[in-house]
Parts: structure tokens; C-alpha cells; sequence
């Protein structure tokens, strides 16, 4: 049987996707393609570099399989993805799956974004050599999107939306948008992460009277955050970014009990962060379900932006990454 070989790369929200859209009643299985829909928007870019890359090959047992790097996974994360998958492509085949990442794997670097990317595309090419009709991205997102709303993006390079109550994501702009904006990733912990963001947010739905006012907000900073990459205006999405950081983090310590991703370190980049800024750099902060911190300035100050933090916090020698706006899906096999 014929291997396919996928690449995705992460998918990073500078506007954040917290919280899924409360299921319709009843449990069928066309409820499966409606499932795991987000209830906030969300704006996010592909890292350049970074990657999962999976191969698969039909399976001949009747059984979905995935290894991740070596290791079986949890057949039960899975089910609904290769259901949904099936459900959508109109096939009753397996996949045998095998998925790598070249950075480290659920410490809040996005992997399960590229993971479930990469697996929906190579299943897909993996079907498609089988019936011989090709998968239209707008389906590779929305079966992404089953097994993680935020990999409904990792399918789209450069700029990509993934609205409120969307199937799929959609590429706002493409990478060559805004060549000048850079990510810096601050890694913090190569360790994964104690609450998976699945569980975090759902205990933040059901238990933060926070969790409200944060939906409400969404549609709002996630206009005005359109509005400031449309202008490729760094100094109003900076403060956008931050602000769908904060609101989500504030969203989730309102839980019972309260979900902290945080660590000392963490803190203390945010902080030099919030110094550098004051001294006149553009540069913002973002984090996701994890300790890493991410951060948004242009090229000319990138190096200095690196240089002035191993200054105050020389431990991160060596922990940061300066990344361009790419990603995407990439045939590689
Ligand atoms: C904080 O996409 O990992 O990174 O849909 O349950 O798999 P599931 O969640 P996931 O959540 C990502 C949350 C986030 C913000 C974001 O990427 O928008």
C-alpha cells in the first residue's frame, strides 16, 4: 500500500480561539462533522519552520492507527476525527497513521494545530489515490477541525481566520501579506503541558463567570484586529494581541478550580517584555495552552528585541526562535 507524507506547520493565534460552540442535541453520526465548532474567533498566523509531518497508508485491518513520534496514541482522541473524516470524504476505509514534530509536542507549541493539519491531509491524499477525487482544502479544514478547532487553520498558510461558529478556516491574507512580521518563540519548558486545552476550556465554560464576557468581547477585537493587519499597522494589532491573550488567561483563572498554564519564567519574559515596550520597542506578547511565551515585532528589531532579553534573563540562551509568517500544508512523500 502506497505511503502519503504530509507537512503542516502551527497554527499561532494572535486573536484567540477559547471555548467550543455547545453541541446540538442527539448523538448521530452527522453530529461528528458538526462537533468541536469554536465559540469565539480567532486570527492566526503559520510559523515558518516549524512542522508535524505524517505519513500514511491505508490500514488492512479495519482499525484507525495512529503512532506519534514511536509511541501508540490514545485510540479515544482520535475516534471522532477518523469517523468524522470518513463521514465527510464518503469513504469506510482505516488509516495507518505515523506523525512526527520537529519542535517539541504539547508544551503549548501549537502541535496538536500541525498534528491534525497534516493527519486530515495525508488521509485524505491517502483516500483521494483510492476513489481519485482530490480533497478540496475547504474539506481538509473542516476534518481538521474535528480533531482540533485550531488545526482547521493549520491548513491555510499565512494569515487565516477561523470564525465563531465556523466548519472551517479561511486565509485572509497569504504569507507574503506582511514579509516584516516576525515571531519570536520564548521556550519556556520542553515539558507537556499538566491540563490538556481540550478539558481547560471546557471547565472554563462551564465554571468561569468569566467565560461570558470573553465571548462577547471576541467579535470585536477580532474586527478591530482584521482591521489592523488589513493596515499592516503592528502598534494597533500589538495591543489587540495582548488583549486576547489577557481576556482568555483572565477567563480561565475565574474557573473552578482556575487553570494556570503559567510558569515563574513565563512572568518574568512578560515583564521584560512590558520594560522593552516601555523603552520604545514594538514587540508583543502572546501565549497559548502552555508556559512557552510568543512574541510579535517586526525584522529590523528582532535582534535586538532577542539580545536586550538574554540580557535581563541569560538562562534563554539558546530557548529562543525568531520565525517568519509561513506554514501551511506541504506534500512531501
Ligand atoms: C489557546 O485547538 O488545541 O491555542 O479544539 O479542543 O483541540 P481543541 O483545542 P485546541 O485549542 C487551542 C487554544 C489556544 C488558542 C488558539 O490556538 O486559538
Amino acid at each position: 500500500m502506497r505511503e502519503h507524507v504530509w507537512r503542516a506547520s502551527p497554527s499561532l493565534a494572535m486573536i484567540k480561539y477559547w471555548g467550543k460552540a455547545v453541541p446540538a442535541a442527539g448523538t448521530g453520526d452527522a453530529d461528528i462533522a458538526g462537533s468541536n465548532i469554536p465559540a469565539s474567533f480567532s486570527l492566526a498566523v503559520g510559523l515558518e519552520g516549524l512542522y508535524s509531518e505524517t505519513r500514511v497508508r491505508l490500514a488492512d485491518d479495519g482499525m484507525d492507527r495512529v503512532m506519534l513520534a514511536g509511541r501508540e496514541a490514545d485510540p479515544v482522541r482520535y475516534a471522532g476525527f477518523f469517523s468524522g473524516l470518513r463521514l465527510l470524504l464518503g469513504v469506510e476505509h482505516h488509516w495507518e497513521c505515523c506523525s512526527e514534530n520537529n519542535f517539541p509536542t504539547a508544551a503549548g507549541l501549537a502541535s496538536s494545530s500541525s498534528g491534525f493539519a497534516a493527519l486530515a491531509a495525508a488521509c485524505a491524499a491517502a483516500s483521494a489515490a483510492i476513489t481519485g477525487e482530490p480533497v478540496p482544502h475547504e474539506l481538509l479544514s473542516q476534518a481538521a477541525r474535528i480533531g482540533s478547532a485550531s488545526a482547521a487553520r493549520a491548513v491555510w498558510s499565512g494569515f487565516v481566520a477561523l470564525r465563531a461558529g465556523a466548519r472551517s478556516a479561511e486565509q485572509v491574507h497569504a504569507p507574503d501579506w506582511w514579509p516584516a512580521l516576525r515571531v519570536i518563540v520564548v521556550r519556556i519548558s520542553d515539558l507537556p503541558k499538566e491540563a490538556s486545552s481540550r478539558d481547560a476550556m471546557e471547565l472554563t465554560r462551564l465554571t468561569s463567570p468569566y467565560y461570558q464576557a470573553w465571548l462577547e468581547d471576541s467579535p470585536r477585537v477580532y474586527a478591530e484586529a482584521l482591521g489592523a493587519l488589513a493596515a499592516r499597522d503592528l502598534g494597533r494589532l500589538g495591543p489587540l494581541i495582548r488583549a486576547s491573550t489577557m481576556r482568555m488567561f483572565g477567563s480561565m483563572l475565574g474557573a473552578d478550580p482556575p487553570v494556570l498554564y503559567w510558569l515563574p519564567q513565563s512572568v518574568a519574559v512578560l515583564q521584560a517584555v512590558a520594560r522593552l515596550r516601555r523603552d520604545g520597542a514594538m514587540v508583543w506578547e502572546t501565549m497559548d495552552a502552555g508556559p512557552q511565551v510568543k512574541l510579535f515585532c517586526l525584522d529590523k528589531e528582532a535582534e535586538g528585541v532577542c539580545h536586550s532579553l538574554l540580557g535581563v534573563l541569560p538562562e534563554l540562551e539558546g530557548r529562543l526562535l525568531v520565525l517568519r509568517v509561513g506554514g501551511g500544508l506541504a506534500r512531501v512523500g
